[in-house]
């Protein structure tokens, strides 16, 4: 029976290889689970999966040492809680793997000043910490890059705001691949199953849900399940359409967006008919939500929780994740010191 399962596993196994990240810069959220984490689950099965905790990309915004460690803990606990099978994907800590920022360092020498000023993270960045525009956040993408390209990623499950990002990183292999050697890295492109990419927005209704902005709007894994009511009962609503099948404003497609996502399907479609009759009750859509997000959020929580308490079974399984992927990425960087010339010995 094993054996059947096992051979069954291996041909629907795609040799394709996806690669992705999380920065441990705090409590992960809806829009990480929708956004992300959702995706890493579905291919975990079929695809040969690198997933890992971005620690190197949290130093751009000078956390607390003693909290950067807390953080990489828990966006490890959290990822298995949410599903996400160390045994069958590469788990691992960016800072871990010393050949990412070898390769990082390769990239800056084909990233332009110009171009990685455009950036619009980079913009924002500059305008939330004037007093911190390091270079780090500067050269943030050609880290991303660094982090897809070491395994030779093609394929890339991250949420709309990581797009260009994603532009980026095909431009710096294509450019090394244009300079050292045809077609050594492949141009990697943003997956996601739906067409749609999901974008949860904060229940107030200003931006997205996020780590650190916006807390009291955004539901995070470790919310507790009175927190979890309290927050979706203050989301943003109004009076109600008037108009038969009105278009729905943001804020209220996004309740839609999660309904959709955690509760029965005639659940949300009598919510919708409601809507278009313009006889939609908010109080009660909202009750229904809080419950059905609680079912759904604790028994990742308490999964999380518990494994937590663990550190030395987090940690073996870092370095079992490390070894997993300094294979690939020693292979990949001594190819890449070979094109560039970098071979004395
Ligand atoms: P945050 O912005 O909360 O710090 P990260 O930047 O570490 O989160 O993002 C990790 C992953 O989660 C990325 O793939 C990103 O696109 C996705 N993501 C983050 N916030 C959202 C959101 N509100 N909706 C959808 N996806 C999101
Ligand atoms: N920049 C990503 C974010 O903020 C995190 C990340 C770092 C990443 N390196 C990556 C995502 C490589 C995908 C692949 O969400």
């Amino acid at each position: 029976m094993t054996i059947t399962t096992k051979r069954l596993s291996l041909q629907t196994m795609s040799t394709e290889i996806v690669v992705s990240g999380i920065r441990s810069t705090g409590h992960l959220h809806l829009g990480n689970y929708f956004g992300a984490i959702q995706n890493y689950l579905k291919m975990q099965d079929t695809y040969n999966c690198y997933f890992f905790v971005a620690d190197y990309h949290a130093l751009t915004t000078h956390p607390d040492p003693k909290l950067l460690r807390e953080n990489v803990f828990r966006v490890l606990a959290e990822n298995i809680a949410s599903g996400l099978d160390p045994e069958k994907v590469a788990l691992y800590a960016q800072s871990d793997v010393p050949e990412i920022p070898e390769l990082y360092l390769m990239l800056n020498m084909l990233a332009y000043k110009g171009e990685l000023e455009k950036v619009p993270t980079f913009k924002d960045k500059v305008r939330q910490q004037p007093e911190n525009v390091n270079a780090g956040l500067l050269t943030y993408p050609v880290l991303m890059a660094a982090d897809i390209l070491i395994h030779k990623g093609a394929k890339v499950p991250v949420g709309k705001d990581q797009e260009q990002h994603l532009e980026m990183a095909r431009n710096f292999a294509a450019r090394f691949n244009k300079r050292y050697g045809e077609d050594f890295f492949p141009e990697p492109q943003v997956f996601r199953f739906s067409q749609d990419a999901m974008k949860i927005m904060s229940l107030d209704g200003n931006g997205k849900m996020s780590k650190s902005e916006n807390v009291n709007a955004t539901i995070y894994l470790s919310d507790s399940d009175d927190v979890i009511r309290k927050k979706i009962m203050k989301a943003k609503t109004d009076g109600g359409p008037t108009e038969p099948n009105s278009e729905m404003p943001d804020y209220i497609s996004n309740l839609f967006v999660l309904l959709n996502a955690m509760s029965a399907t005639e659940t949300s479609q009598s919510y919708r008919d409601a809507f278009n009759n313009c006889n939609i009750r908010y109080g009660d859509m909202k009750k229904q939500l809080a419950e059905d997000m609680v079912a759904f959020v604790s028994p990742i929580r308490e999964k999380a929780f518990e494994l937590q308490q663990d550190h030395d079974m987090l940690r073996k399984i870092l370095k079992a994740g490390a070894e997993k992927a300094r294979a690939s990425a020693s292979e990949t960087i001594e190819g890449a010191r070979k094109l560039i010339g970098i071979n004395y010995y």
